[in-house]
């Protein structure tokens, strides 16, 4: 066992990570390749996050996979990401259910090509009855795309009448995101350098630590999310509250 993860305190994991995998482009570039091929070995690091994940036994990870501005981005690179995530995940399907992983997707599965579409559902159903550990991938997914949706779809439940405008609260938001059936990220892990959320999660992160890495997302290992887990572990979240009250009523944190 590594140094890193025996360091890790078992009892005080994050319970769901989500991270922004940057910097495949830049990674590719800096080795005199094309981005597709940062992409590719992009993928690698997908697969050996989700074990390490596993190993510490973290019941949800999201990873942003393609935004809804990603679309703009040269058509080739978005053919070739759309082709590598589905084969990736046609591939994929026989290890997530040897290891009991259920696939999610959030985002506007309605703006993928219909093959990526019907690969995805595929894949959805297989790993449906899976309990262990959870699988979501962002695609073709924004915050702002996300609460347009919820606020529309609120808009049109209390139109008839199967909602009234004075019981909604913060419960009701939550059930129309995307996100509902997931608790809320603890930890946000983004690679490459920058400092940005990007359009992720915005409602979601509200109480997330934040851990940036210079580490370009091709060469993010185990080792790498062991350090953003053991950072996490040194911080105080204090969910609004004062140091005191967390030192001496710790379990308050946690009750609604
Ligand atoms: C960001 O790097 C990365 C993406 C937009 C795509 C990430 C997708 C993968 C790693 C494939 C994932 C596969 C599965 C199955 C989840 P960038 O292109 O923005 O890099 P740059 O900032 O250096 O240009």
């Amino acid at each position: 066992m590594s140094e890193l993860k025996n360091n890790i305190d078992l009892t005080k994991l994050p319970n769901h990570i989500a991270i922004i995998m940057d910097g495949n482009g830049r990674w590719a570039k800096e080795k005199g390749h094309d981005r597709l091929y940062g992409h590719y070995h992009g993928v690698e690091s997908v697969r050996n996050i989700l074990e390490g994940c596993a190993e510490l036994n973290i019941p949800y990870l999201t990873l942003y996979a393609f935004s809804t501005e990603n679309w703009d981005r040269p058509k080739d690179e978005v053919d070739g990401l759309m082709e590598l995530l589905v084969d990736t995940i046609r591939k994929e399907v026989i290890t997530l259910n040897k290891n009991s992983i259920k696939l999610h997707v959030i985002g506007d599965m309605h703006t993928l090509p219909p093959f990526a579409r019907k690969e995805l559902e595929e894949a959805l159903l297989e790993t449906s009855h899976n309990e262990k550990f959870n699988l979501i991938l962002a695609l073709s997914y924004s915050s702002r795309w996300e609460l347009l949706n919820a606020v529309k779809n609120i808009a049109v439940d209390v139109k008839e009448g199967k909602l009234s405008t004075e019981n909604i609260d913060q419960d009701t938001l939550q059930k129309y995101l995307a996100t509902s059936e997931f608790p809320d990220p603890d930890l946000l892990i983004r690679t490459s350098g920058e400092y940005r959320i990007s359009n992720f999660l915005l409602y979601q992160l509200a109480y997330a630590e934040l851990y940036f890495t210079s580490t370009r997302w091709p060469d993010f290992r185990k080792e790498n999310l062991f350090e953003a887990i053991l950072d996490f572990q040194r911080r105080r979240r204090r969910f609004g509250r004062t140091d005191e009250q967390i030192t001496h009523r710790p379990e308050q944190l946690f009750q609604s």
